[in-house]
C-alpha cells in the first residue's frame, strides 16, 4: 500500500493561526445563533481581505478589458491580468507563464485536456486510465472523449475503507494500451494524498501522458509541477481563498503548441477570413473572449496571500488538523464508521454515524453552526465501491482550530442522541 505522508518542506515559522482568523471577516458570525464553525472547505474555502480588497480595488480604479484598447485602463488590466499569470507560473513552479492557461476552474481544465489533447491523441482501442477515488471532473470528461473515440476507460483500484491506491498494482494497469494518466492529487472524500511524483515518472517510462487533479491539493500544499513531472495539471482559485470562476491549467509547453484550440472566438486568433482563421501561440489559443480578469487579479492575491503563510506550514497544519479529528471522531467507537487512511491524511475526514443518514446529520449539525456536506461529493462510483450512498464530510482549512473540532465531535454525540443511535 502506498501514500504520501510527508509534509513536503519543514516548517520554516510559527504561525498564529488564529489570529488569521480576523483576515476573514466571513467567519465573524452566528448561525441559528450559533457561532459559525465552517468545514465546507474542501467544497470552497472563504476570502480573506486581502483578496476582497483587491477585487475591490481593480473594479474602483482599473477595470477595461484586456488585450484590445491601447488606453491607459486597458493596459493596466491587461498587465494585472498577465502578472497574475507570471504568479501562477511561479507558484506551481512551471518553466513559463505560456504554460499557464486560465480557466473557470478544475472542471474547465480537464474538459480543455479532454476535448483538445483528447481529439488530437485518442482513438478507437486506446486506454484512458484513472483511479476509483476520481472526482466525476475526473471521470466525465472522459467518458465524453470514450464515447467520441471508442475509448475505454481503466480504473486503479483502491482497497477498502483506507482509500488508499496499491501501485504495486500499477504495473497491471499502465499496458501498452494506455494513452493518458489522469489522478487526483488529493482526495475530496478520503483525504487520501497520492505520490503524484511517482505515479507520473512510472507513466512517463511507458511515454503515457499525465494529468493531475490538484484542486485540493493546490491551495494546501507545495506544488511543484517540474518536480511532479506531470504534461497537465488543473486547480481551482476558489478552493484556495480565491473567486469563484476562475482557475489553472498548466501544461507543459511543447505539449500545449501542438494542440488545435479548445473553443472558437475573439481573443485567440491571429486572423480571420469568411472561411477559415489562424490561431495564437498558447495560453491565449485557449482563451477565447473576454477572460475573468478580475478572477485572475483576486487569484494573484489569493497566491500572495498562501504564500506569506508559507504552503509548508498551512500542509502541516491541514495534516494536524486531519490528525486530530480523526482521532477525536474514532473514540465514537462502533458509532462511527471512518473512510480514508488512518496516517498522513489531508485535512478532512468522511465518515458516517451508525443507523443516521449522512443528511441528518449535516442538517442537524447546521441548527448547532457546523456546516458539513453530506452526499456522494461528486464521487458516485467511488460511494459504491465503499458499499455506501453518501457520507458525511468535515473538511478544514488553517483558519480552522482545533477548539472547532471539539465542538464538532460534542455535535456528533448530541446527534447521536437527538437519534436515539448513542
Ligand atoms: C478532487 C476534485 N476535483 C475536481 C473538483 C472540481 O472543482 P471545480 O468545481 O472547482 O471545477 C473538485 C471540487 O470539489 C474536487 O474536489
Amino acid at each position: 500500500m502506498i501514500t504520501e505522508t510527508a509534509v513536503p518542506k519543514q516548517r520554516k515559522q510559527r504561525v498564529n493561526w488564529s489570529a488569521l482568523r480576523t483576515d476573514f471577516p466571513i467567519l465573524d458570525q452566528q448561525v441559528h445563533g450559533q457561532p459559525l464553525i465552517y468545514f465546507d472547505n474542501a467544497a470552497t474555502t472563504q476570502k480573506p481581505r486581502a483578496v476582497l480588497d483587491v477585487l475591490r480595488r481593480y473594479y474602483e480604479r482599473d477595470n477595461a478589458n484586456v488585450h484590445r484598447g491601447i488606453h491607459e485602463l486597458s493596459n493596466r488590466a491587461t498587465a494585472a491580468f498577465e502578472a497574475a499569470r507570471a504568479r501562477a507560473a511561479q507558484f506551481i513552479n512551471a518553466r513559463s507563464p505560456n504554460e499557464i492557461i486560465f480557466t473557470r476552474g478544475t472542471t474547465e481544465g480537464i474538459n480543455l485536456v479532454a476535448q483538445a489533447w483528447g481529439a488530437k491523441h485518442v482513438k478507437a482501442g486506446d486506454t484512458i486510465l484513472l483511479t476509483e477515488m476520481e472526482h466525476h471532473s475526473n471521470i466525465v470528461p472522459w467518458q465524453l472523449l470514450a464515447e467520441r473515440t471508442g475509448a475505454r476507460l481503466a480504473y486503479l483500484p483502491i482497497g477498502g475503507d483506507i482509500g488508499l491506491l496499491n501501485l504495486s498494482q500499477l504495473d497491471e494497469y499502465l499496458t501498452r494500451q494506455v494513452k493518458l494518466f489522469a489522478m487526483t492529487h488529493i482526495s475530496n472524500s478520503l483525504g487520501t494524498i497520492n505520490p503524484v511524483a511517482e505515479m507520473c515518472a512510472r507513466a512517463r517510462q511507458l511515454g503515457v501522458t499525465t494529468l493531475v487533479d490538484a484542486a485540493q491539493s493546490a491551495g494546501h500544499r507545495p506544488i511543484d509541477v517540474q518536480e511532479i513531472g506531470c504534461d497537465f495539471l488543473a486547480f481551482s482559485g476558489h478552493k484556495m481563498c480565491g473567486p469563484t470562476g476562475i482557475g489553472v491549467l498548466y501544461g507543459r509547453q511543447e505539449v500545449l503548441e501542438a494542440l488545435p484550440p479548445y473553443q472558437g472566438g475573439g481573443e485567440m486568433i491571429l486572423s480571420v477570413d469568411f472561411q477559415q482563421s489562424t490561431w495564437k501561440h498558447t495560453p491565449h489559443r485557449f482563451e477565447a473572449g473576454t477572460p475573468d480578469i478580475s478572477g485572475a487579479v483576486g487569484l494573484h492575491a489569493a497566491m500572495d496571500y498562501l504564500d506569506k503563510i508559507g504552503r509548508p506550514n498551512i500542509a502541516q497544519h491541514d495534516q494536524e488538523l486531519g490528525a486530530y479529528a480523526y482521532a477525536k471522531l474514532s473514540r465514537l467507537g462502533q458509532g462511527i464508521r471512518l473512510f480514508g487512511p488512518h496516517i498522513g491524511r489531508a485535512g478532512l475526514v468522511s465518515f458516517l454515524l451508525k443507523d443516521i443518514h449522512a443528511h441528518d446529520v449535516v442538517t442537524v449539525a447546521d441548527q448547532r453552526g457546523v456546516a458539513l456536506r453530506g452526499g456522494h461529493h461528486c464521487n458516485q462510483p467511488l460511494m459504491r465501491k465503499l458499499g455506501v450512498e453518501s457520507t458525511a464530510r468535515a473538511s478544514f482549512y488553517f483558519y480552522n482550530t482545533t477548539e472547532e473540532i471539539d465542538r464538532f465531535a460534542e455535535v456528533l454525540v448530541e446527534i447521536q442522541k437527538f437519534f436515539g443511535a448513542a
